[in-house]
């Protein structure tokens, strides 16, 4: 039997690294083995990948001399980080520097980085269309990631660059789901005006990043987006309507007031959608719908998640 070549997930008993874990153990004919990272491994998700056939290690992603124990032996990885865990891009950052130098020292041969763009490439600093965030950033969670491609790059790590985009998860685990007003009537609120937002079931991002591994080479150096579909406010509440039985609306509010919402990460988030709505045709050209269903042929359309999430969304 020949040995199959190990990718090590980092944050495997979430989103992404969830996907990607099951992705890799469902294919049982394919050339990969899952490594799945967690802080613990006696956790009820831990303990699941393992019984599905995962190898479960502890790790801490903060800690380089557990990542490098995590990346030893190993093919490849999926390097992701969690920054709505501390709100902080000096934390996320130096995360990304310890995968990229224990990628290198364990001489990976392919490593993915899910990243996102450096909006200051788009909205300089100068730029006052929205407000510049900690002195440095326009969209924090997206601007640290970006400038985080050159460490792997730097580092002479051999990596795909993953673009992701707007989990549809969101609507059941980051209270953005419909919502109703003092009417009693269910919206969702974006501020997007009429552009579209490209999204994605956040396990399609796992069989994408998959299907990035098996084409290997081919991706090495390159930088691919992927979303499952790109749909307006209006769109996503018509698909919600239909779905839920129930009339959703689309709540579009300028992005001043929704960085005013208050709740932790509002102002990052308002510039974020800012950015999206401002550059719709870059942004949604940059994470092409057809490339993203060749990496992975059980790409989900926003009808199709929701048919098979909508009793999991909460109403409020
Ligand atoms: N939500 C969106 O729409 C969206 C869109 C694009 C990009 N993103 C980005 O996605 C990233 C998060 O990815 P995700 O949603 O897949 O993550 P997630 O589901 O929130 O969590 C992933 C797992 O990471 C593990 N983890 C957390 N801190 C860790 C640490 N210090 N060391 C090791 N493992 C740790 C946890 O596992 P254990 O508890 O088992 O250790 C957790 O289950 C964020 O940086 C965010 O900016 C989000």
């Amino acid at each position: 039997m020949t040995q199959k070549k190990i990718i090590t997930v980092l944050g495997a008993t979430g989103a992404q690294g969830g996907g990607l874990v099951r992705a890799i153990l469902e294919d049982k004919t394919g050339t990969f083995a899952a490594r799945a990272v967690t802080r613990d491994v006696n956790s009820e998700k831990s303990r699941e990948l393992a019984k599905l056939g995962a190898e479960v290690v502890a790790a801490d992603v903060d800690d380089p001399a557990g990542l490098e124990r995590a990346f030893k032996g190993a093919y490849g990885a999926y390097c992701v980080t969690f920054f709505w865990a501390h709100f902080s891009v000096e934390k996320e950052q130096a995360e990304a520097r310890s995968m990229a130098a224990a990628a290198k020292k364990a001489g990976l041969q392919h490593v993915i980085w899910s990243t996102l763009e450096d909006t200051r490439k788009w909205v300089p600093l100068s730029d006052d269309r929205m407000p510049t965030l900690n002195g440095k950033y326009k969209v924090p969670h997206f601007d640290g990631k970006g400038e985080a491609d050159a460490y792997f790059t730097e580092a002479g790590v051999p990596t795909t660059f993953l673009l992701t985009c707007f989990f549809w998860d969101n609507f059941i685990h980051f209270g953005m789901g419909p919502k109703a007003g003092p009417d009693g009537k269910l919206a969702i609120t974006f501020p997007m005006d009429d552009k579209k937002l490209p999204g994605i079931a956040a396990e399609d991002i796992g069989r994408c990043a998959s299907g990035i591994f098996k084409e290997g080479a081919k991706w090495i150096g390159k930088t691919v987006g992927i979303a499952g579909d790109h749909l307006t406010g209006a769109q996503m509440a018509a698909a919600f309507t239909k779905a839920l039985g129930r009339d959703v609306r689309y709540n579009a509010v300028p992005p001043s007031v929704y960085r005013s919402f208050g709740f932790p990460g509002a102002e990052d988030l308002g510039n974020m959608f800012q950015f999206k709505r401002d550059f719709e045709d870059y942004f949604c050209g940059a994470r092409s719908l057809d490339t993203s269903r060749a990496l992975n042929p059980r790409l989900q359309t926003f009808d199709a998640w929701l048919a098979k999430n909508k009793g999991s969304i909460p109403l409020e």
